[in-house]
């Protein structure tokens, strides 16, 4: 039975991943499993309101607005997103659906926002969903909308949950799917908690490389086959550190996953160069400051020039005064955003 109408928010956090996912097969399923910190300040709030039409739309009926006004830019992207959810939500076109989305951080910062914005909606649906169903339980929920998440926006299966979360098959994890992801199932030592992302926005232009394009170019990659193994290892050896608490071993890990990521793209044919000048600046900085300190800054990158720096929470008085006195002068107009690990999705 149908409800008449109805209306849902929800805010979803982006991610920030260790391991990286980067080459895809049919369906969004990943090449290899990767694993992330969830964010909590970088996050997308997504209001649905829903109406039941008279009778069943041929196509998808809904209206985007994002930060107040009507956009019909974004309006391909959703509507890919519903054709390929479509026979996993089969109500979609009985309803008229009003999507009223904003982002905590700027829209023009090079952030990527599909994570926390596909996360978001695939929330808002399931809700609608739930509604419908009611004996819908909890761990069907979040799984369910993980699995529709990813199918909006591979990462964004990731962004449901805190606050270590992983997606994709690997046999030394128990419950990993290709299909959706699930909250990391093994110990993660105190020295993680509140673990802080401060992101260095150094250019904040349009990325020059989809990841749609990017994900495609890891296809007769000549490093694809070693590379998807390297994912592997890592997350196998990732499983000690978050044991023991080892941030060295940790830095070593996540600082060569964000290297190999651009070493993929700078590989592949047609080749990527994403980082700018001061993307290595900053990266020298933090090796330079690394050394001559006891702390245990590091660095990750996506898919762009932007830097996130990360660092224990015991750390973060000496690290954002160093930001502040050597890193923020290599950010566009000194732009930055402090941010720490976050623990999911919520319904406003
Ligand atoms: O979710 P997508 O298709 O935009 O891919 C994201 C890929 C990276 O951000 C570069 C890495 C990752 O695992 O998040």
């Amino acid at each position: 039975k149908l409800i008449a109408k109805g209306e849902v928010t929800w805010k979803s956090p982006s991610n920030i991943a260790l391991v990286k996912y980067w080459g895809k097969e049919a369906n969004q399923i990943p090449a290899n499993p990767s694993i992330s910190f969830t964010l909590d300040t970088c996050a997308t709030t997504t209001k649905v309101t829903y109406k039941k039409l008279e009778n069943k739309a041929q196509d998808f009926s809904f209206d985007l607005f994002f930060e107040g006004s009507l956009k019909e830019d974004f309006k391909p992207k959703i509507q890919t997103f519903f054709k390929r959810i479509e026979d996993y939500l089969p109500f979609l076109k009985n309803y008229h659906f009003k999507i009223e989305t904003s982002n905590s951080f700027p829209h023009s910062s090079g952030i990527a926002s599909s994570a926390s914005g596909l996360s978001a909606l695939a929330l808002a649906l399931m809700s609608l969903e739930k509604e419908l169903n009611p004996d819908i339980n909890e761990d069907y929920f979040i799984k369910k909308a993980s699995f529709l998440a990813r199918l909006g926006s591979g990462s964004a299966a990731r962004s449901i949950e805190g606050d270590v979360v992983q997606w994709g098959n690997h046999e030394g994890t128990t419950n990993s799917s290709n299909l959706y992801a699930v909250k990391y199932p093994y110990k993660v030592h105190t020295n993680f908690k509140k673990y802080q992302d401060t992101i260095l926005l150094v250019d904040k232009g349009q990325k020059e490389v989809s990841s749609t394009v990017g994900h495609n170019l890891m296809h007769g990659h000549p490093f694809s086959q070693q590379r998807f193994a390297q994912a592997h290892d890592n997350l196998t050896k990732l499983k000690e550190v978050f044991a023991e608490g080892d941030l060295k071993t940790f830095i070593e890990i996540v600082e060569s996953e964000a290297l190999t990521l651009h070493a993929m793209m700078m590989t592949s044919l047609p080749y990527f160069v994403l980082m700018k000048p001061n993307t290595l600046e900053i990266i020298n900085k933090i090796w330079d400051f690394r050394k001559r300190t006891n702390t245990h800054v590091c660095f990750t990158l996506d898919a762009g020039a932007n830097v996130h720096v990360l660092y224990p929470e015991s750390e973060k008085e000496e690290i954002m005064q160093f930001i502040k006195d050597e890193l923020v002068a290599f950010c566009q107009n000194g732009q930055y955003i402090c941010d720490q690990i976050g623990f999911g999705a919520k319904k406003v």
